[in-house]
């Protein structure tokens, strides 16, 4: 059988692809490129390799804060979507550099949430990835905060004598455990993209402890809307593919969520599927499925290649999901590269 024999139905996720803060991060960024350009982001404006391949040939450059050191006074530089700590901001105000924000509105909610706790003298935990530029921003405005990533991480941080001090402070009613730093009340907020369930399963965990809790849920909508499709799509498929910056958090996240109920590969661009390469993919769906499960190697997956598989007539279905920074364009355009393989 041919590769052009292959047959292969693709369902598009419900909700998939570039979200509301990205695209007016575009949207602004296309604008002040029109009026002056070039033009400077702190960083990836977004987190997709091709988009900002792209933006660089429209003369908006990335660059690193050492690379912003060399700039002239005057140059303009765009904060991106995942937002900026303060004190940064300043210190480019300070370079004489016309700032252009282009940080999601979502992403200020959760400034502000973490700004607000800081101010009233909360313990404050984010959930979220330590490092990633979002959480660094709201480490700006919550100096000393936590960050932990996992309920695990939670109840580790739970266990610190150093951190986790009193119960019971809000009531006025605070004891203080052996050795340790009086605290007020933990605020509890979230990096914009990361999963429903973990944040509420960490909230537990220090409930359970009996510590007092104040929680700000600023997951934002675009997070949880893909989210819920994607795992919605992928109890109904035999296999998922992602596309999106391998950069990009949520699109990572999307992939983890889609390989507990099927096969899920993670591409930035269509040539990743390889499809053309894999002879074998084109005999029985369960062996298809097999040789899927292959070629997802290191990143893929937990479950066992099929044994014994049953020959079946139905197309191999393949559910398409995207992450927040994936264009449109580039969606269809993997849409049109299978549907090219399977007709
Ligand atoms: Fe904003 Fe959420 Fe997109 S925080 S950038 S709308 S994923």
């Amino acid at each position: 059988m041919k590769i052009k024999e292959i047959p292969l139905q693709t369902i598009l996720s419900k909700n998939a692809g570039s979200c509301f803060g990205v695209n007016r991060a575009l949207k602004i960024v296309t604008e002040q490129v029109q009026e002056e350009g070039p033009l400077y982001t702190l960083g990836p404006l977004i987190h997709n390799p091709r988009v900002i391949k792209e933006l660089e040939e429209k003369e908006t450059f990335s660059l690193t804060t050492e690379e912003i050191d060399a700039l002239d006074a005057g140059s303009k530089l765009v904060l991106r979507a995942h937002g900026t700590a303060p004190k940064t901001e300043e210190d480019l105000k300070a370079k004489k550099l016309i700032l252009v924000d282009a940080t999601c509105p979502f992403v200020k909610k959760a400034q502000e949430a973490a700004k607000n706790f800081s101010e009233k003298g909360y313990s404050v935990v984010i959930v979220g990835e330590k490092g990633h530029p979002e959480v660094e921003s709201l480490l700006g405005y919550a100096p000393g905060a936590k960050v932990v990533a996992s309920v695990e991480e939670a109840e580790k941080l739970a266990m610190s004598d150093s951190f986790w001090a009193v119960s019971g402070a809000s009531s006025g009613e605070a004891t203080l455990k052996e050795g340790a730093t009086p605290f007020a009340r933990i605020g509890l907020l979230s990096q914009t993209t990361q999963q429903e369930e973990v944040f509420e399963a960490i909230k537990s965990v220090y409930a359970k402890e009996g510590l007092a809790v104040e929680a700000e849920n600023t997951i934002c909508q675009a997070t949880r809307n893909r989210q819920e499709s994607a795992k919605e799509l992928a109890q109904k498929v035999d296999a998922m593919v992602v596309l999106g910056g391998k950069n990009s958090a949520n699109t990572t996240r999307l992939a983890k969520i889609c390989r507990a109920y099927c096969p899920t590969l993670h591409i930035e661009t269509p040539e990743e599927i390889e499809v053309a390469d894999t002879k074998d993919f084109l005999g029985k769906k369960a062996e298809n499925l097999r040789q899927w499960n292959d070629k997802m190697s290191a990143e893929n997956l937990g479950k066992e290649p099929l044994e014994s598989p049953e020959p079946r007539e139905e197309p191999l279905t393949i559910g398409i999901t995207a992450g927040a920074s994936t264009p449109r364009e580039h969606i269809e355009e993997l849409i049109e590269s299978l549907r090219k393989k399977s007709s």
